[in-house]
This record gives structure tokens, C-alpha cells and sequence, in this order.
């Protein structure tokens, strides 16, 4: 009796050593050097077939190329009259005079989407549901797949303007909206709409996306990120699906350049825009305080290399284990305990072309359009950062540069781990 109890207690240890205990879902994602863009692969359709999407933080849904061969024994189109069709939002019925089949039938749900790639106009598609699988974790390794059987998304057969990367079949959605990604996966498993973005700046070296789990989240050499978070409130702006942060003033070597008294003033995280932006007036603060700063450390500026403003030869420039020697930048949000400090492996972007080698600031000026969000941080500045995005407790967890602590997003252990089970 006492062996069978202490068995059956060695068996519990066992299995809730490997098991997930809430299913954590992972996927790795890639940076498109040419496009400046990042994609990700998800595996879609029965029998499941691998296709790589764009990934689009500010984006509704998901929308994906059907018009080569989709082909599925497991897809559903949604009747236009129904009342999954009316909660999905802005849709019309479709009319397909093409040859029926996924994507091209009469009377069933279109979602519309606006694509600023082709100046807002309005580009429908039908929606479909089918399967989507993708490798589940502990936050450790990938496990086997986990499968979602109804996941909704627009199945497009006309050009695709957002996807001019080269590989992809379309765009993944990670918007706040309830048939983004990250909230599909977490509706379909009961768990919180929260997910965990660590985006590596190699184009040979993966960085991760983890859906629903709040960490751990372990990096090489057993760095767990999820314990170097600090908190600052996620905004919620009216028409728009994207995430914004507030921020309050913004300080270059400690000293302040731009400040405001208007509260939290929305800051956009886009990884569609490759180098952050800030409104004119913000820009020529920030740009002149940043080459005065830097004549104090006795650094010259070069002739600049477009796109940016501001150059420096790359050999008058010392390396630091966190980037080029340049001037801090810190981007201050709720208060002085909410600060992240830009060191230069994000500030700066190396330029090494045409017999020119130069460090460049990597921040562009974003005109002075009253209605486009003052600051919009890009995706070289988001890099070897981890960022968890909690829907559910409007907040947004943030790292800094992970090099502080001693790893990179590349760092992420995709052996797979064959001893964990997914329950
Ligand atoms: C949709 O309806 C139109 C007009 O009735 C018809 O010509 C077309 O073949 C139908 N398309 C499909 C895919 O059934
Ligand atoms: C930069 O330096 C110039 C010359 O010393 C000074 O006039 C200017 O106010 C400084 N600007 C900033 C933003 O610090
Ligand atoms: C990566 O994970 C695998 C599977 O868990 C493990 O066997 C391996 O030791 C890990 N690699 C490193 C460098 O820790």
C-alpha cells in the first residue's frame, strides 16, 4: 500500500514536471533584413501546411492568400446572416463569380479591412475558419502542437499590399480586436488575452512570440526575462486595434528635451514601422540635444546616409556590450519608476555600404500630421527587448535591453522537447 502510495506520488511528480499546465503556445519569428519587416510561421489547414505570415501588431485579423490552392478538409465559411458573421464587425456578403471554393462563394461573411498600404481602400475578403496549429511550451522549449479547430480568418484572393516580403502569404493580426491571433488562442483555451513579444534583430537567428502564458520565460544561458518586467498602463485609443503606451518626457543623456503636461500622451508600438518616428517639433528637440550630447563626448557628425539625419564615422565610435558609445535615451512613461532607457544596440543602426561605414541615429522625422500619433516606436528600437502584452489587465510589461541582463531574444531554446505533454 505505502510502495503504491509513493509510486503513485512519483508518477504525479513526473507528469507535472513536464506537463504545461495551462496550454502556452509558442512561435519563433524571423526579420526580413531587405523589407525591414518580421514574419512568422503558423501552421493552418487539414493536413496542416506550413505558411509564413507577416507580423502586423496593429492589425484586426488575419489575412491570408487564397488564391493559390487552398485546399482543407477541415474549412468552414460563415453564413452572412448569422450571428457569429454580425459579432465579427464591419462585413458585407459575398458575391463571387469566380469558381466556387475557399474564398469565392455567394452569401457568406466578408470581413472589410482598410489597407494603408493602398490609401484606405477598402479590400474585403471572406472569412473561414479552420485549424491552426502551433508548438506549445513551458516556457522553456517548444513541445508537440496544439491545435485550434475554429480559428477565423480572411481569405483573400486579390493583390496583397501589406505583403511585399518576399515568402509570405499574407498577415498575421495581433491587434486588441477579439479576432486577433493572441486572442483566438487565448478565447480557445479559457486563458488570458496576453502574449509576449522578444524580437531578435538577426535574420539567421530567430527571436519568439508566446501566447497566453505570463513566463517564465527562459532565455540562454537559463535567463528567465519574465522577472525583469516593469509595468506601464496599455492605452486604449479609440480606432485603433494597436497598442499604445503613454509617455510623459522624453531625456537624452538624463537631460530632458521634450516633456508634456497633457498626461499620458499615446505612444505607438508598430512593427510595421521599421525606425521609430516622432511629430517634427518632437524630432528637432530630440535630434539637436542628441548631436550637442554627443559633441560633448568630442563625436563629430559625418555627411548623413539616408533615410536618416544624423550620421557618425563608425570608427570614431567605442562599442559597449549594449551597442556604440552614444548618448542615452530614455522614453519616460507613468513616472520616474517607468523609464526605458534606449542604449545604443537601438538607438543606432550601422551602415556599412558604397565605402561608407557609419553609425546612424535610427529615428525619423514623422511630419507634422495632427491626427497620426505623435511618437510611433519602430522595430529596430523594439528589438532584444521582451514585451508582454496584457490585454485583459491593460498593461504592458517591459524588459529594456535584455544584453543588460545577460542574453538576447535569439537566446530562446528551440530544441524540442519531446518529454512535454500537452493536456
Ligand atoms: C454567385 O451568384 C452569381 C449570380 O447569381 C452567380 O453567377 C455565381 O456563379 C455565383 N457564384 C458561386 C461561387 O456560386
Ligand atoms: C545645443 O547647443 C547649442 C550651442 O551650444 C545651444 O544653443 C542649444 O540650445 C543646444 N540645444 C539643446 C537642445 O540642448
Ligand atoms: C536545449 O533544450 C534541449 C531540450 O530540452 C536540451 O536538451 C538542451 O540541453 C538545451 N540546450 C542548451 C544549450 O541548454
Amino acid at each position: 500500500m505505502a510502495l503504491k502510495i509513493a509510486s503513485f506520488f512519483f508518477i504525479l511528480a513526473i507528469s507535472s514536471l513536464f506537463r504545461v499546465s495551462f496550454p502556452a503556445f509558442l512561435v519563433p519569428v524571423t526579420k526580413d533584413s531587405a523589407a525591414e519587416k518580421y514574419t512568422l510561421p503558423i501552421y493552418l489547414r487539414t493536413p496542416p501546411r506550413q505558411v509564413y505570415l507577416l507580423l502586423d501588431l496593429g492589425a484586426t485579423f488575419t489575412l491570408i492568400d487564397c488564391s493559390k490552392n487552398y485546399a482543407s478538409s477541415s474549412y468552414h465559411s460563415i453564413p452572412c446572416g448569422s450571428s457569429l458573421c454580425s459579432s465579427l464587425g464591419p462585413h458585407s456578403c459575398s458575391v463571387c463569380s469566380g469558381l466556387a471554393g475557399p474564398g469565392c462563394s455567394n452569401n457568406s461573411c466578408a470581413l472589410h479591412f482598410t489597407d494603408s498600404g493602398a490609401r484606405r481602400s477598402t479590400v474585403m475578403g471572406e472569412a473561414l475558419m479552420d485549424s491552426l496549429s502551433l508548438p506549445v511550451t513551458n516556457g522553456r522549449n517548444p513541445g508537440p502542437f496544439g491545435t485550434i479547430h475554429n480559428f477565423i480568418f480572411s481569405c483573400t484572393k486579390g493583390p496583397f499590399h501589406k505583403s511585399h516580403v518576399k515568402g509570405t502569404s499574407g498577415s498575421a493580426g495581433f491587434g486588441r480586436s477579439k479576432l486577433s491571433v493572441p486572442a483566438q488562442l487565448s478565447k480557445s483555451f479559457k486563458e488570458k488575452f496576453l502574449f509576449t513579444l522578444c524580437l531578435s534583430g538577426s535574420p539567421s537567428a530567430p527571436g519568439v512570440v508566446f501566447f497566453g502564458s505570463p513566463g517564465p520565460y527562459y532565455f540562454l544561458p537559463e535567463i528567465d526575462l519574465s522577472k525583469h518586467l516593469t509595468y506601464t498602463p496599455l492605452l486604449s485609443p479609440q480606432l485603433s486595434n494597436g497598442y499604445f503606451i503613454g509617455l510623459t518626457s522624453i531625456k537624452v543623456n538624463g537631460k530632458v528635451i521634450w516633456l508634456t503636461n497633457e498626461g499620458l500622451v499615446p505612444t505607438k508600438i508598430s512593427t510595421m514601422t521599421p525606425y521609430t518616428t516622432l511629430r517634427s517639433a518632437i524630432f528637432k528637440a530630440f535630434a539637436e540635444a542628441f548631436v550637442n550630447e554627443s559633441a560633448a563626448a568630442d563625436l563629430k557628425v559625418r555627411e548623413p546616409v539616408k533615410p536618416f539625419s544624423i550620421c557618425y564615422n563608425a570608427d570614431d565610435i567605442a562599442d559597449t556590450p549594449v551597442g556604440p558609445a552614444v548618448p542615452t535615451i530614455d522614453l519616460v512613461m507613468q513616472n520616474d519608476d517607468a523609464v526605458w532607457r534606449i542604449f545604443g544596440s537601438n538607438s543606432m543602426v550601422r551602415i556599412f555600404r558604397g565605402g561608407v561605414d557609419a553609425w546612424c541615429l535610427g529615428f525619423l522625422d514623422g511630419g507634422d500630421h495632427p491626427k497620426a500619433p505623435p511618437i510611433v516606436i519602430g522595430g529596430h528600437q523594439i528589438e532584444d527587448n521582451l514585451w508582454q502584452f496584457d490585454v485583459e489587465s491593460e498593461r504592458v510589461g517591459f524588459s529594456g535591453n535584455v544584453l543588460v541582463h545577460g542574453t538576447m531574444c535569439a537566446n530562446f531554446n528551440f530544441t524540442k522537447n519531446e518529454g512535454l505533454l500537452y493536456t
